[in-house]
């Protein structure tokens, strides 16, 4: 088990620079989430930390000790790709194997090592198969084996679920969640999946375009985002979000107008805003109710999707240019082009400023307990 530690990392491929300035502190034993748009640097930043790529700038720590020069196998580190190359011709014991067996290990320790791996993933049964002979899941099951018997002190997974189908990433999900509790090793893990880096993490890495944007607990992302961009990016639909300017700072929070000349109030500490200022409020979906009583934007219903336990309203609006959408109760009835008003109660608003920062939400410290 280890630490790892990402001090001032730069990464650029001859001029172009894709990684800037990444400081990151990874504790022992805790499972960390890499996610961000297509292209951001995830898979470079656990490459560098593998030690697969090259480092132009700054300190990668494993339990303290400089890594920057360290070969990736003295790293002692594991990666799991999203195409788990397994060789075709062995049984999946030699494929687990392989590598102990290049590292000189003895046999009995191998073979100790390689029934450990496999009684954890629940594959001890199948390791005379070859990999034709295995499903998706229990393919990756045996790359992750092979990175088990190799004791590191750090696993990377990138995106290690991404080729399979929606019920068996499910039951992968809780697989590596249950891993994670059995060996306590420090994990670090790529996903596009929203729902595994909420359910998995114990902190979340955002990253956008070679940036590190915020850092924290799923619960503190999605209840605190620190701008736009983690707020847009975390969450599933996404968060709206409606221009207006501020109308008024006040004890109960900042009162936002919109062009329409309705109004929003949000429960923020004010900072430094002062009336004028041009800013955008933050509504989650499931936050966003039809006809609230105070506050809100009328908006035009352009479509009702339906998914059994719950509908989504799109609707558009001036003030929304990328429209707005609002989580209702299935069996809602709503007519296409009606209008009506969209709001939420001021605890529940965000409030960006020009620059995309958030103003601290005053209810913080109980959502992200
Ligand atoms: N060998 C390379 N030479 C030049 N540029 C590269 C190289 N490898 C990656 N890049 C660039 O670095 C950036 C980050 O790429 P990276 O593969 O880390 O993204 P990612 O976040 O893993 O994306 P995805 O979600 O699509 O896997 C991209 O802009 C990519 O084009
Ligand atoms: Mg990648």
């Amino acid at each position: 088990m280890a630490s790892v530690t990402l001090r001032n990392i730069r990464k650029a491929y001859d001029d172009n620079e894709v990684m800037r300035d990444i400081n990151l502190d990874i504790q022992d034993g805790e499972f960390v989430v890499f996610v961000g748009p297509s292209g951001c640097g995830k898979s470079t930043l656990m490459r560098m930390i593998a030690g697969l790529e090259d480092i132009t700038g700054g300190d990668l720590q494993i339990d303290g000790t400089r890594m920057n020069d360290v070969p990736p196998a003295k790293r002692g580190i594991a990666m799991v790709f999203q195409s788990y190359a397994l060789y075709p011709h062995m049984t999946l014991y030699d494929n687990m194997a392989f590598g102990l067996k290049l590292a000189g290990t003895k046999k009995p320790e191998i073979d100790v090592a390689v029934r450990n791996a496999a009684k954890i993933l629940h594959i001890d049964h199948l390791l005379e198969r070859k990999p034709k002979q295995l499903s998706g899941g229990q393919r990756q099951r045996v790359a992750i084996g092979r990175a088990i018997t190799r004791k590191p002190k750090v696993f990377l997974f990138d995106e290690p679920l991404s080729n399979l189908d929606a019920a068996l990433r499910v039951k992968m999900r809780l697989e590596f969640a249950r891993l994670h509790d059995e060996l306590k090793t420090t994990m670090i893990y790529v996903t596009h999946d929203q729902v595994e880096a909420m359910t998995l993490a114990d902190k979340i890495v955002v990253l956008s375009a070679g940036n590190l944007e915020q850092v924290g607990s799923p619960n503190m992302l999605y209840h605190a985002p620190a701008n736009r961009f983690v707020a847009g990016f975390i969450g599933s639909p996404k968060m709206n979000f409606l221009e207006g300017i501020v109308q008024s700072v006040s004890a109960n929070g900042v009162l936002v107008k919109y062009e329409t000349g309705e109004t929003q109030l949000v429960l923020v500490e004010p900072g430094r805003a002062k009336e004028g200022d041009k800013v955008t409020v933050g509504i989650r979906p499931e936050h966003l109710h039809i006809d609230v009583a105070d506050y809100g934007v009328s908006a035009r219903i352009m479509t009702v999707e339906s998914l059994g336990d719950a509908a989504y309203l799109y609707a558009e609006s001036s003030v929304a240019p990328d429209g707005l959408i609002a989580r209702i109760p299935p069996l809602e009835r709503h007519e296409k082009g009606a209008t009506i008003r969209l709001g939420a109660t001021p605890d529940h608003c965000h409030l960006f400023n020009s620059d995309g920062q958030a103003f601290q939400r005053k209810i913080v410290e109980v959502l992200a307990a």
